[in-house]
């Protein structure tokens, strides 16, 4: 019997993380959950397990290297392959000031948080490739989904949350990069945009639910062989960089 594929899902106790975990569960993978807060990642765990799922919570920081080589020291034990690595967890953090009631202004952004964004949107999912590309190699399979955001687009940028956006579109350089060192190889790395969603993060005026962003990535995480790499999607559609 062919083994059964194995998905890592970073930032999977809420939010995009969660859905993402949930549908790739439905389809059949054992999903590794990633979360850096051990209760509420048991919790979400346990709630998917209630739902007749194989996932697996483990506690890690993706800012944190040792956290991420304990990581995949555990994926390489315990889930013996990763096939899917979605790089999802991920942070908006802008000025703690407001003015005029424009968030996060350029002029008043703390170089600080600018530096915790990167830390986490852009190095983590970095460690995290690191970790995990070479248990793909072995295994002749790789899908790597960097969840990145249309306030990285280089062709659309606007104003405000300098931190968020320099770290999705430099996220969206990993992405390139990978896709070509990764080439002629069976590992497939793109990034996609969810879209604006109602989660902690997209705040209750967003306009799309969860479950219908979930599909945008599910369809990254699982393209077939002539699938696309070194892209960025929205919904399965190309879009600018
Ligand atoms: N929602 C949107 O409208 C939208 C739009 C475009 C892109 N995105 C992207 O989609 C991804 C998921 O966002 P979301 O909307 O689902 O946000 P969310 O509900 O705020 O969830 C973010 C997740 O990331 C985790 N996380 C943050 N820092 C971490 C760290 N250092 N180590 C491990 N996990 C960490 C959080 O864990 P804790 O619970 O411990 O904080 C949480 O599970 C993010 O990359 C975000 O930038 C979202």
């Amino acid at each position: 019997m062919a083994q059964q594929r194995v998905a890592v899902v970073t930032g999977a106790n809420r939010g995009l993380g969660l859905g993402t975990s949930r549908a790739l569960a439905k389809q059949g993978y054992r999903v590794g959950m990633v979360g850096r807060n051990r209760e509420n990642l048991e919790a979400a765990a346990a709630s998917l397990k209630a739902e007749g799922l194989a996932v697996e919570p483990f506690v890690a920081d993706v800012t944190r290297q040792e956290d991420v080589d304990a990581l995949a020291h555990w994926v390489e034990e315990t889930l013996g392959r990763a096939d899917v690595l979605v790089n999802n967890a991920g942070v908006l953090l802008g000025s703690k000031d407001f003015f005029h009631g424009a968030p996060a202004s350029v002029f008043l952004a703390d170089p600080d948080l600018v530096r915790q964004n990167i830390e986490v949107n852009t190095l983590g999912p970095l460690r995290l490739c690191q970790a995990l590309v070479p248990l793909m190699r072995r295994h002749r399979y790789g899908r790597i989904v960097n969840i990145s955001s249309g306030m990285g687009q280089l062709s659309d940028m606007g104003g405000y949350w300098v931190g968020y956006r320099m770290s999705k579109t430099a996220l969206n350089v990993l992405t390139r990069v990978l896709a070509a060192e990764l080439d002629g190889t069976p590992i497939k790395v793109n990034s996609i945009c969810p879209g604006w969603v109602k989660t902690d993060m997209g705040g209750p005026q967003a306009d799309r639910t969860v479950e219908e962003a979930v599909p945008g990535i599910v369809w990254a995480a699982t393209l077939p062989a002539d699938g696309p790499s070194g892209g960025f999607f929205r919904d399965g559609e190309p879009i600018p960089w």
